[in-house]
């Protein structure tokens, strides 16, 4: 077992992190990898010995993503794995709200959370009470709620979406009316993608909203032929401008697709450098807003959640049934 006073860099630790840092080194310097190498092998080791899987956002930082993930992706791929895996804990690398998922959809299994502060300005912005008030002044139509939301907001709804499957369980539904939460952003987006009317909440990603069309234009003048992809929590101006709208997993397949040359991925810092290391080729300009909720993951904290096993995330069982049903209405969707 794992402890601190072990965490030097090693010739042992070096050897084994060694095919690691090959692949990261483009996007971490080399003096930086003594200081991640220790929790990497320790953290893989520890892993085994739990049977532990490291479920990782996108938005992790690339010591993470690359280093000790053993499924990432986008918030529909993290709810798909870890409703598949046969592991018996689930470290979840992301914020509250996904591990919440996981457990939703794990009842039996482990689910820890690094740290329990990583939130999300979108699950804040909405509770249960909210639901029911909007209910009762539009009876009848189907509350769709994304999944950057909480249990509890979820035991209220019909079914749950993900920025990468939204816009196909809304027509689904058949309905010419849908309440969308709690992203205003994306229920704007979805509209602008169909003919149902999308009656919209008024929360925002605090990644997302600040960046600004204006700084796009910029962008492109400075850069003529640059490809520009973006995430549909941002403003509409911003949509506007991109080349391509999609969730997280969307966007990465985009460019490995197209592999412009240059391209600008419009959403939080890590996820450049993440797709960077995949495409050596390709000219990432990076306009820089950090998720300070997923910037609290790191490896220490993550050691230490499996050392310790916890903590632990748990939900209510009756709420927890509830909200099963409707992140199991959008899995079987999508
Ligand atoms: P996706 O990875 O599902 O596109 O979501 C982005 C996001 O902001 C998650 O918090
Ligand atoms: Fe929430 Fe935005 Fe951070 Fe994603 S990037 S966790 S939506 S605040």
């Amino acid at each position: 077992m794992s402890n601190v006073a072990e965490l030097e860099y090693t010739p042992a630790v070096a050897a084994a992190t060694q095919p690691i840092y090959e692949r990261v080194k483009s996007v971490i310097p080399e003096f930086e990898w003594p200081v991640h190498a220790p929790y990497v092998d320790a953290i893989n080791k520890l892993k085994a010995e739990r049977n532990a899987v490291i479920l990782a956002h996108n938005y992790m930082t690339p010591e993470i993503f690359h280093g000790v993930a053993d499924i990432v992706g986008d918030s529909l791929a993290l709810a798909r794995k870890a409703a598949e895996t046969d592991a018996d804990v689930i470290v979840l690398a992301g914020v509250h709200f996904m591990a919440e998922t996981a457990k939703l959809l794990s009842p039996e299994k482990t689910v820890l959370m690094p740290d329990m502060a990583a939130g999300c300005s979108l699950a804040s912005s909405i509770t249960a009470a909210d639901v029911r008030l909007l209910r009762e002044k539009y009876p009848g139509v189907p509350v769709v709620t994304y999944v950057n939301t909480s249990a509890d907001v979820k035991a209220e709804s019909d079914v749950c979406i993900t920025s990468g499957n939204a816009v196909k369980i809304v027509e689904s539904l058949g309905t010419d009316k849908v309440i969308c939460l709690p992203d205003q952003y994306l229920a704007r987006y979805i509209a602008s993608q169909t003919d149902v009317e999308v009656i919209y909440w008024e929360g925002s990603c605090e990644v997302h909203e600040r960046f600004t069309g204006a700084e796009l234009r910029d962008y492109r003048k400075q850069f003529k032929d640059i490809v520009i992809v973006a995430h549909p929590e941002c403003p509409q101006d911003v949509l506007k401008e991109a080349d391509f709208v999609g969730s997280t997993a969307n966007m990465v397949n985009y460019v490995g697709e197209a592999q412009p040359e240059r391209v600008l991925l419009v959403t939080e810092c890590s996820m450049s450098d993440n797709v960077a290391v995949e495409h050596p080729n390709v000219e990432f300009i990076r306009p820089c807003n950090l998720c300070p909720h997923m910037k609290l993951i790191t490896l220490p904290k993550i050691l230490d959640a499996l050392t310790k096993m916890e903590p632990r995330v748990e939900v209510d069982p009756e709420v927890a049934a509830r909200a099963r049903v409707t992140v199991e209405r959008m899995l079987a969707y999508s």
